[in-house]
């Protein structure tokens, strides 16, 4: 039995919601992530700052990250909540909304009325206004306010916050997702990493399309995937989540990634690993990698989620799955797979398609 603790990184209401073509309100999502706080999940990437018009899902993720400045304690141990990032722009926007809750009285605003445990998903957040709080202008002024008021802390409201930043390891889905080089984008997160670090921001690192690329084919190298992991760790960041974007990588592959990953002098508590279960290979994979001594794994409730810049490929590999399969190995996660199907059901009836996850399934018709 595997009698160690796996940590779960919940990235449903980023990764999962980004790719949906109706739009999804923000009480919904504010909702979503209320609720997978109480499931003993320890770690929600809540949403990203990233440009409107290339992903509008995310739009509302201020409202989002307010939400949660702005309310009670939701779970009875801290949660760290990530934050994704595409460049310094979206840095400053996170920090923009850090910074009033850093300004306003004991280091946090106003809290709206607070949700009880079985309110419904229309949560109404309307009376809780960002905008309307005074913010600074200057990147700079906002850095040193979203330091929070024991200055270099990421805590709020006995929370952790953290940010993620993304790069690939193909040259054409760089250029898709973040329109931008392989190398750009490394010159890019430098001084993001850097910044976000100095105000006490732990910063997690996404490689995409590290076991096969929808432009490229299924052939990523993974010594492109090791260098990058190297590099962006002296860069650095606190942890690199290597990401099966497409859903293609197999066994085989998985084992030769970790294994030149490890060759690259990569740690494995550095790693977390991300998989797309597109071809229903995220299991398997996952199999593979806790054989090689990786502790953390990326998934959605529910099954939610893709790519925009991905054609094709589906959800994350879902929560409760991986739950289901980590809790028959005999490792502990601290995830009541209950409570996570519940969620599951209800967050995909609530946009409209079905439920993703066959543990989910099966335990709510238990
Ligand atoms: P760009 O158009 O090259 O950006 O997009 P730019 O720097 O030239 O700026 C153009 C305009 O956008 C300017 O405004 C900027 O201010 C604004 P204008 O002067 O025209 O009015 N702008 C922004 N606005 C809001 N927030 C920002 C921001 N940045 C610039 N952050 C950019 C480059 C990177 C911004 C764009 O390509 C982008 O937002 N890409 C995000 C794509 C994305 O979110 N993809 C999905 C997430 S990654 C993923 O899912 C993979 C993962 O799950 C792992 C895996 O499975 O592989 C993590
Ligand atoms: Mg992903």
């Amino acid at each position: 039995a595997l009698a160690d603790h796996v940590r779960i990184v919940e990235v449903g209401p980023r990764d999962g919601l980004q790719n949906e073509k109706s739009s999804i309100s923000a009480e919904t999502k504010i909702e979503l992530v209320r609720r997978l706080a109480g499931t003993g999940l320890e770690t929600i990437e809540a949403g990203s700052f990233v440009h409107p018009k290339w992903v509008p899902q995310m739009a509302a993720s201020d409202r989002v990250l307010s939400s949660i400045l702005a309310g009670p304690p939701s779970s009875p141990h801290p949660i760290t909540y990530q934050w994704l990032l595409p460049n310094s722009r979206g840095l400053e926007n996170y920090f923009k909304v850090m910074d009033t809750a850093a300004s306003a009285p004991n280091g946090s605003p106003t809290p709206p009325p607070s949700p009880t445990q079985d309110s419904g998903p229309a949560m109404n957040t309307s009376s809780w206004d960002p905008n309307a709080m005074p913010s600074s202008t200057s990147a700079e002024d906002s850095m040193s306010k979203a330091r929070g008021s024991d200055s270099f802390s990421n805590e709020r409201n006995g929370h952790k916050h953290e940010v993620s930043i993304f790069l690939a390891a193909t040259e054409s889905f760089s250029k898709k997702n973040t329109n931008c080089s392989i190398q750009e984008s490394l010159d890019r997160f430098a001084p993001l990493m850097a910044d976000s670090r100095k105000a006490g921001y732990p910063v997690r690192a996404y490689i995409s399309v590290a076991l096969g690329c929808p432009f490229e084919g299924p052939d990523t190298d993974p010594h492109k995937v090791a260098d990058l992991a190297v590099k962006l760790l002296e860069m650095g960041a606190d942890e690199i989540s290597v990401a099966d974007t497409t859903g293609m990588g197999t066994a085989p592959q998985t084992r030769r990634l970790l294994q030149t990953l490890r060759e690259a002098g990569v740690r494995n508590e550095d790693i977390a690993m991300h998989f797309h279960d597109t071809f229903g290979q995220a299991l398997i994979n996952t199999m593979i990698s806790l054989d090689h001594g990786i502790r953390t794994f990326d998934s959605a409730v529910g099954g939610l989620g893709g790519c925009p810049y991905s054609p094709g490929a589906t959800g994350n590999v879902a929560t409760e799955d991986l739950v289901y399969t980590l809790h028959s190995l005999g490792a502990k996660t601290g995830v009541d797979l209950d409570e996570m199907s519940r969620i599951g059901e209800w967050i995909t009836g609530e946009i409209g398609k079905g439920n993703g996850s066959s543990a989910g399934r099966a335990t709510m018709s238990r």
